[in-house]
């Protein structure tokens, strides 16, 4: 999650998706923004009678009735579309909005290891019920000045669940996006960024930075994996974020 467009949300949900499960895990990524850029960029053709997240988030169906398989083995999807927008209404009239999502989600906790869930860039009800389903966020945010003013709205949205109890949810950490080097050097704008980053949330939820790339564009426009292109050494920052995650999970450091 993170309270702005083009932080970086996506990209990392599709290949993080990617890493996880060709590493083993069973995961359900979830497409709650109605932009739907996860659906499309996980290559799902979703057909218009197709239930989405909206049905099943209104109960109209069972939540197993609008998990698709990806290409990717282990890879699930619940797919949406921009009719998702309807949903803010009935978030709001059902007085359990921030929770809602988190019920529906109960019959995947035994299919799956690991659920992701990719967030629309406002501040809406459908991000209050993505904050109270959750057990960990993950706030990518660029590398400037409005990427850290995105950090923040984020923290104050999900601090604000919190005190009222409404979420349970801890940050797993903060990965600063297309963070700029020009060959060794980091550029000026980039260092104060991401020094500000870490003042903001201490230095122990800070990840490894996605850096500025045209590779990243290539595989998500591609549908490969940083791997399958050939840049093993651009996924430092999944490989991080598989550590901390199976960490969390019980297991240890190697797994
Ligand atoms: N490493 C990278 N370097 C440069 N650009 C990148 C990189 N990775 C992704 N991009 C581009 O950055 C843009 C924003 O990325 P992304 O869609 O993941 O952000 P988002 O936070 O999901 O946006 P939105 O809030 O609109 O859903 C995309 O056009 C994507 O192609
Ligand atoms: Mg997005």
């Amino acid at each position: 999650m993170s309270l702005s467009g083009g932080q970086g949300k996506t990209t990392t949900a599709v290949l993080l998706g990617k890493y996880l499960s060709q590493a083993g895990r069973t995961v359900l990524a979830i497409d709650a923004d109605p932009q739907s850029n996860l659906t499309t960029f996980l290559g799902h053709d979703l057909k218009s009678n197709d239930p989405t997240l909206l049905e099943s988030i209104k109960g109209d169906v069972d939540l197993e009735d609008s998990i698709y398989p990806c290409t990717v083995d282990n890879l699930f999807l619940i797919p949406s579309d921009d009719g998702l927008d309807n949903v803010q209404d009935y978030l709001s009239g059902s007085g359990v909005g921030a929770i809602l999502l988190k019920r529906r989600l109960i019959p995947a906790q035994e299919s799956f290891d690991i659920c992701l869930i990719d967030s629309p860039p406002q501040r809406s009800q459908i991000c209050k019920s993505i904050i109270g389903a959750a057990d960990y966020i993950l706030i990518p945010c660029e590398a400037t000045v409005k990427g850290f003013g995105s950090l923040v709205r984020t923290l104050d949205a999900v601090n604000e669940l919190r005190e009222i109890g409404a979420s349970d949810a801890e940050v797993l950490g903060v990965i600063p996006f297309r963070d700029r080097w020009v060959g060794n050097n980091q550029t000026k704008e980039s260092l104060l960024c991401v020094d500000e980053i870490k003042r903001e949330v201490g230095e122990s939820l800070i990840l490894p930075s996605i850096r500025e790339s045209e590779r990243y564009k290539q595989a998500i426009s591609q549908g490969k994996t940083l791997a399958e292109l050939g840049c093993h050494d651009l996924e430092y920052p999944f490989e991080a974020l598989f550590k901390r995650i199976g960490l969390l999970a019980g297991g240890n450091e190697s797994e």
